[in-house]
């Protein structure tokens, strides 16, 4: 209990702000950023001492000054020669430049590899996390938020933040190091002048900042315009067999070229105001550097300042420029990260689905009971009704069918026998409660959201039962199968990695898939294609009821995933199935009567609730919506086909009304 509060505890303050959100994702890089950091500094300390070596050439071995250098030097020097010494072993001037690039070089490279290491732990830890995290979700999670939006998030998101963190916060610990030094070397050799030529550090700076936030939105445009690009392109891709089929080509291509045109409008328009700012921005900086060398000559004339004292402050106040220009882009850049950074948060900040403490395991193969269930979907504060008060038992290994129109709420039901959506308040005192059924009866203590009720296996609440648990024991076809981009025998065996040749084609046999993959030229080894364009819909729902089978699982779920096959091989898979499932129990979702007859028990569902249920016999004889969706199918006055052999007769009156019919 304790361990799933703490947890809890650590979730909420990973993600309590953007801040401790980059120190999370941080852990393990960040001694390396450290690293790479310290090694920058000292590349600029290293490129600062350059000027001082002319200086000091120019000044006191070239000229006669008195040198000037830090007292430790200065003894070694006298004490090997003085100054004499440098006059007539001019390498040795030579060999200290070398040593100095040779020191900024070796940092420099420690700095890169150091940077590129650490962003690349980083990056791959915030892609670890976020992977992890996301499959931890719950599908309702999934549900409600799209593919490509959270794509674009572990993507784009992720890699604006580790340039964020490798380049930009790095530059601007670079950049403000650099102005320091330099302004400090540049003060020692003369206050006034570093005054004047440093009022331009912000007047730059500030410009840059103003003109990168005012061209921000301009970026912001073009990127929308190109995310709209691409999705003509994705989309005419995807939907290539469409556009073929419907001869949209020249359309499609039309529209193509109109959004390409626009896009390219915008990226031209963008870099005219960005060719714009770089010559103004050269402009404002000739016009100081300019400032600083007639100045600096005025003074070196004048006898404030040395000759070499002159070059070193040239070359300090051209070192700065670069630096300083890019300081307002990366400024005006932190932002974006923090919009990023935001996005992350939005995922991280969502609960994983948890079982509650001591979750159970129990036996699957008992009676399932939906007792008083009520459920709404809720979108953003839009409240669906799907289910009301819905009762039924289905004895274990015994088949129950469901009949009902589309939206009547048939798969909701499977998704919460599977608890992929939540029913509120367990507890089984609730349960009493909710059989006085009253109007707003469980409303007011569910904040408004009328969803309750239990689902019980052999009497223990599905909520009781560890997701994992109910997930493996409970096997479900959904109607729209998702295969994967593998072979037909990667994607049968997914759910039972060791199943072994014979396993896979007992259950190819039984799904009515083996002669079909037998006509194949590559048999099991076809591949799919990606999301399984390469099969027929009826092949596809095959392909996950084999997938199904090869588990075996006590509890077996069909929702609809009969109504792609044509009505003879939906008979043919059902007999297989009846003398396969075994001790099984079986939930058959269907539209067609004739696939439902033979359950032991058939529930109708209309708007959410139980109109009927009985057997085929007996709901016939009620002359209820089963019967008239039986007559509507087979045709009025049909006699039911006998219970013992499927097929014919129903099956040929059914192809001749032209398939399968909404119930
Ligand atoms: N995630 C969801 N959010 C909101 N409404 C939903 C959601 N899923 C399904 N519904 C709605 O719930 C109703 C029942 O859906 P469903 O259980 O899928 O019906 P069936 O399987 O019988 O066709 C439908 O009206 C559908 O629009
Ligand atoms: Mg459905």
């Amino acid at each position: 209990m304790s361990d799933t509060k703490n947890k809890n505890r650590i979730h909420k303050d990973i993600t309590a702000s953007n801040l401790s959100l980059i120190r999370y994702f941080l852990q393990g890089s960040m001694r390396y950023f450290a690293l790479s950091m310290l090694c920058a500094c000292m590349v600029s300390l290293f490129d600062m001492l350059s000027p001082r070596i002319i200086t000091f050439t120019v000044d006191s071995v070239i000229g006669t000054q008195a040198p000037d250098l830090p007292a430790p030097l200065l003894a070694f020097l006298d004490a090997h020669g003085g100054v004499q010494l440098l006059r007539e072993q001019f390498g040795l001037i030579a060999c200290a430049v070398i040593a100095v690039s040779l020191c900024a070089a070796l940092f420099r490279y420690l700095f890169r590899w150091l940077n590129a290491y650490a962003s690349e732990r980083f990056v791959k830890r915030m892609r670890d996390e976020l992977y992890a995290h996301i499959q931890k979700l719950p599908y309702k999670w999934h549900a409600e938020n799209s593919t490509g939006d959270i794509i674009q998030r572990c993507t784009s998101d992720v890699e604006s933040i580790k340039v964020f963190v490798s380049e930009q916060l790095t530059s601007l610990v670079r950049v403000i190091v650099l102005i320091v030094l330099a302004v400090f070397f540049m003060l020692r050799i003369h206050p006034f002048m570093t005054l004047l030529s440093s009022l331009f550090i912000p007047v730059v700076v500030g410009y840059s900042l103003y003109f990168h936030r005012k061209i921000g939105s301009a970026f912001e445009l073009a990127d929308t315009e190109e995310g709209r690009l691409s999705a003509i392109a994705q989309e005419n891709l995807t939907g290539v067999r469409v556009v073929r089929a419907f001869g949209r080509e020249r359309y499609e291509r039309e529209r193509f070229h109109t959004q390409n045109e626009k896009y390219t409008g915008y990226w031209i328009h963008l870099m005219k105001i960005l060719t714009l700012n770089w010559v103004t921005g050269d402009v404002m900086t000739g016009v100081q550097n300019l400032l600083v060398v007639v100045l600096g000559a005025w003074f070196c004339v004048h006898g404030e300042i040395t000759a070499g004292q002159f070059i070193a402050f040239v070359s300090y106040n051209a070192m700065l420029i670069w630096p300083v220009r890019s300081l307002g882009r990366v400024i005006s850049e932190l932002s974006k990260a923090g919009i990023s950074l935001e996005r992350l948060r939005y995922i991280m900040r969502a609960q994983p689905e948890r079982d509650v403490p001591g979750a159970l395991t129990p036996p699957m193969d008992r009676d399932i009971a939906f007792e008083h269930v009520s459920f709404s979907y809720e979108n953003d504060g839009v409240r669906t009704p799907v289910l009301e008060d819905v009762t039924f038992t289905i004895p274990a290994g015994t088949t129950v069918g469901i009949l009902g129109a589309t939206g009547s709420g048939k798969s909701t039901l499977l998704y919460l026998l599977e608890r992929l959506y939540a029913l509120d308040a367990p507890s089984a005192e609730e349960a009493t409660v909710e059989k006085t059924h009253g109007e707003n009866s469980s409303a007011a203590d569910s904040g408004g959201t009328r969803s309750g009720g239990r689902i019980t296996i052999g009497g223990v609440d599905v909520r009781d039962i560890r997701a994992s648990w109910l997930r493996t024991n409970i096997g479900m076809v959904l109607q729209e199968p998702f295969l994967f981009s593998r072979s037909l025998e990667e994607n049968i065996r997914i759910a039972a990695e060791d199943a072994d040749e014979n396993e896979i084609r007992a259950a190819s046999r039984i799904a009515d898939l083996e002669e079909t993959i037998d006509r194949f030229p590559q048999g099991y080894a076809t591949f799919v294609g990606e999301r399984g364009v390469t099969l027929s819909g009826g092949q596809k729902q095959r392909t996950a009821i084999a997938q199904m089978l090869i588990r075996r699982p006590p509890v077996m779920v069909f929702d609809d995933s009969l109504s792609a096959v044509d009505a003879e091989t939906d008979a043919r898979i059902r007999a297989q199935l009846r003398s396969s499932t075994g001790s099984s129990t079986v939930i058959l979702v269907a539209h067609r009567v004739t696939t439902l007859m033979h359950a032991d028990n058939i529930l109708v569902l209309d708007h959410g609730r139980i109109a009927e249920q009985g057997t085929h016999k007996q709901l016939l004889a009620r002359g209820g919506i089963y019967r008239r969706v039986h007559d509507l199918q087979l045709g009025a006055g049909a006699e039911a086909p006998s219970a013992q052999e499927p097929g014919t007769s129903a099956q040929t009156a059914e192809q001749q009304k032209g398939g399968p019919h909404e119930a």
